[in-house]
């Protein structure tokens, strides 16, 4: 069907992602195995990747002897990343460049370029150049003196981040003790968990089924390889020059979710069971209601509005944040259990419990608030976060339990 050329596009793997061991057999040219696989996952670095390209050949060139390969990944860039790609390979030819237009997302691209990939070694390095490649040299010298894994670290001596706002870092390191908590099993075994700039050897993770949620790839890899030596080197994550980076809040959704799912499924933890992440959500939720409920009574409260009463005000506020919440919660906090009972008398069901656990809320919410206040600190702002934090945990459990009952649908 296709012209088959030294230098085409690579095609894409579909199904499992699930790395294999190397046939033993090499036939013909694509079939020939190579020293080491460097995938560099893209989404919109047209502006780097030829730079990066020189950068790396020229170094590997030098140190492998041209028994490497460079792969990347780009998920059909509308600036085009992969065409400018596929256009060096006719200079580079250890470049091999796959487009991929029916999935997306870092980990997966990722994942799917080592399944193409020809090298006992594996490798995975940003296309942006804030991974400085000649560390490359250090974690492969790592590799060779019996390392399964290694890894590029920012937490090291000689590790860094350029110029992060304190946002930035507080953000990073709170993922990171949040995921030592869920995960120390994972999370505890290297300095810098997050980092995206890491080799490793195909047997360590070849068999296992690898999942594409979230960002963090080398989570998936320490959770479900088989993992033995770890060696780290320390790095300084560089500045962008060119293009933007793809990490949004989405992102730090998506990196819990990933932690319970790994959690789940290594089973070191199963006696607890705290559903994080829906707790996490139902968090979220009622934080917007806090925000609906305070938009709804400056609508009807406000002298420059309507200006009705303060206590009829707050009521129908009060309520339209119930609706909100539980809109919200419906469909994005416990959907999976909603999606099993759609009709609308069930999902009215659940509205009318979620409303009178709500309510019973606001009364404990008092009770509490009037305890720790009389007996405990005499301060209202601090009594008023702890009644609202038991609050909270009251309205999550007891509508889990009762509202969307997970027990009930397997
Ligand atoms: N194929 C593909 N698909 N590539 C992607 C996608 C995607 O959906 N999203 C991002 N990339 C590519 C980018 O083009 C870049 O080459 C690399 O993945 C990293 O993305 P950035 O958006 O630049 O991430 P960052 O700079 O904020 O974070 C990086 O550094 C962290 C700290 O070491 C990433 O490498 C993280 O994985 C790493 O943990
Ligand atoms: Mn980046």
């Amino acid at each position: 069907m296709s012209i088959i050329e030294p230098n085409s596009l690579l095609s894409v793997p579909t199904g499992q992602l699930r790395i294999l061991e190397l046939p033993h057999t090499t036939e013909g040219a694509d079939g020939e195995s190579v020293y080491f696989s460097l995938v560099i996952p893209t989404y919109k670095e047209a502006a780097n990747i030829t730079k990066i390209v020189e950068i790396l050949c020229s170094l590997l060139d030098e140190a492998l002897n041209r028994d490497y390969e460079l792969i990347v990944v780009d998920d059909d860039s509308p600036d085009g990343t992969w065409e400018v790609a596929h256009s060096l390979s006719q200079q580079y030819p250890q470049l091999r460049v796959m487009r991929r237009q029916n999935e997306r997302g870092l980990s997966s691209a990722v994942i799917r370029g080592w399944q193409v990939a020809r090298g006992q070694i594996l490798g995975v390095i940003d296309g942006d150049l804030q991974h400085p490649p000649d560390v490359l040299l250090r974690l492969l010298h790592s590799i060779e003196q019996g390392a399964d894994l290694a890894v590029a670290s920012r937490h090291l001596e000689d590790g860094g981040v350029s110029r992060w706002n304190f946002i930035r870092r507080f953000l990073s390191r709170g993922a990171q003790v949040l995921g030592l908590i869920i995960l120390p099993g994972v999370l505890g075994r290297v300095s810098d968990p997050m980092s995206g700039y890491f080799l490793l050897r195909r047997s360590a993770i070849v068999g296992a089924t690898l999942n594409p949620v979230g960002y963090k790839i080398l989570l998936e890899v320490i959770g479900r390889g088989n993992i033995g030596q770890i060696a780290e080197v320390g790095y300084v994550f560089c500045e962008r020059r060119e293009g933007e980076s793809k990490v949004t809040w989405k992102q730090y959704v998506d990196y819990i979710h990933h932690l319970i799912l790994l959690r789940r499924s290594t089973g070191k933890f199963k006696k607890i069971h705290f559903p994080i992440g829906r707790f996490l959500r139902f968090g979220l939720v009622g934080l917007s209601g806090v925000f609906v409920d305070m938009a709804v009574l400056y609508l009807l409260h406000d002298p420059t509005t309507l200006s009705l009463p303060l206590t009829r005000s707050k009521i129908i506020s009060g309520e339209v944040a119930i609706i909100n919440n539980f809109f919200w919660n419906d469909i994005w906090t416990f959907a999976d259990v909603a999606m099993q009972q759609r009709e609308w008398r069930q999902r009215l069901k659940r509205f009318l419990k979620f409303n009178i656990i709500c309510l019973a809320g606001l009364v404990l919410n008092v009770l509490i608030l009037n305890l720790v206040y009389n007996f405990v600190i005499h301060n209202a702002y601090i009594a008023n976060l702890i009644a609202i934090a038991v609050a909270t945990i009251w309205n999550f459990w007891v509508n889990l339990k009762l509202s969307w009952r997970v027990t009930q649908v397997k």
